[in-house]
This record gives C-alpha cells, sequence and structure tokens, in this order.
C-alpha cells in the first residue's frame, strides 16, 4: 500500500497559529509522507534482488521507522488541533482517569507542560497503556526513542522548532501555552474511548 498525504488546510486561522507556519508545517510532513513511501519501495527492491544482507538494507530498515513515525506523529498531531473544543468533557471516561492517575486535570497539565519544557526536539505524547490503562506523559526524542510498547497516543505535541519558531521565536512556553487552548478534546477523547 501507498500513504497519503492528508489535508489539514481546515487548520487555516487557528488562533495562536499563522497559516505561514501551518504551510511550511504541512510541507515538513508531505516528506514523511513520501519518504515512507520511498524507503517501503527500496525495501522491496533490496528483498527481491537478495541483497537483505547489506549494510544500505539495515540503514534503510532504521531509517524507515523515523520516517513513518515522523509521518504519523504529525497526522496525530495535526488532528488534535482545533479552535472549537478546548475543554475536557466534564466527567467524561478520560477526565475520571486522569483525577484517578495525576489527582487533577490542573496536575496533568503541569506534568505535560514540564514534560514539553524538556530541552531537546522531539514530541510529548501522552499516551495509554493498553494492558492497564495506565495513563502517561512521555517524552518522545526525534520521533523514535522513547515510546512505550503497547501503548495509544491520545494527544501528541510537536516540539521541533519548526512547530513554533516562526510565531513565537524561542519563547516555547508561550507555544504550549496557545497549544493548550487549542486541543480538540473531542479527537483526543475518541482515542481514548476506541
Ligand atoms: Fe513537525
Amino acid at each position: 500500500m501507498r500513504y497519503e498525504v492528508k489535508n489539514y488546510e481546515i487548520l487555516f486561522g487557528l488562533p495562536g497559529f499563522s497559516d505561514d507556519l501551518f504551510k511550511d508545517h504541512f510541507v515538513l510532513y508531505q516528506g514523511y509522507v513520501s519518504n515512507t513511501n520511498k524507503l517501503k519501495d527500496q525495501l522491496t527492491v533490496y528483498r527481491n534482488e537478495g541483497m537483505t544482507n547489506s549494510s544500505e538494507y539495515a540503514e534503510i530498515k532504521r531509517r524507515f521507522g523515523w520516517e513513518y513515525n515522523g509521518m504519523r506523529l504529525h497526522e496525530l498531531y495535526f488532528e488534535n488541533l482545533a479552535s472549537n473544543s478546548s475543554i475536557i468533557s466534564a466527567g467524561s471516561e478520560l477526565g475520571k482517569k486522569i483525577d484517578e492517575v495525576f489527582g487533577s486535570f490542573e496536575n496533568w497539565q503541569k506534568d505535560l507542560e514540564a514534560t514539553a519544557a524538556m530541552r531537546g526536539i522531539g514530541w510529548v505524547v501522552f499516551c495509554r497503556d493498553n494492558n492497564t490503562g495506565d495513563i502517561f506523559n512521555v517524552w518522545v526524542n526525534e520521533h523514535d526513542v522513547g515510546h512505550l510498547v503497547g501503548t495509544t497516543p491520545l494527544l501528541v505535541v510537536d516540539l521541533f522548532e519548526h512547530a513554533y519558531l516562526r510565531d513565537y521565536r524561542i519563547k516555547k512556553a508561550d507555544y504550549i501555552n496557545s497549544f493548550l487552548r487549542v486541543i480538540n478534546w473531542v479527537e483526543v477523547e475518541k482515542r481514548y474511548n476506541k
């Protein structure tokens, strides 16, 4: 199968984010989709030609996870943004779980902010352990280091500089503040209830 570029122009006009920032971000995302397809094709060629013991095959294998995760994380990120559903539903199952694990929604948000404020480039992934139901805010370095096996991503925050530098310069905390105001909780709760 081939991975298709999804259109996220619905995000134009999102409070706190310029259209130009999104335009650049969409181009970067499209690169991950196209490279995922390209690497898949290359791996097929190497397999068909019996060249799977080559160092090139190994490098493409390693690279594949990075490009694929770059694609999927961007899709999850764009899809968990919206201007009109920025408050978690009162009494929702996810809200109850957050209270149980973190003590309160405010505590969960503080933990998310602290994780997002970490130095370096990567992602914060708020995720659910599918085995135990536990929930975590996890730091993912680049796209591929730090994911917890067997978890479902519920909310994803892009913390590469391209996600905010254009609008916020180096004020990452201001970007995170704006992000918190445009979380698509309907989508996040849908992921949780799936
Ligand atoms: Fe990004």
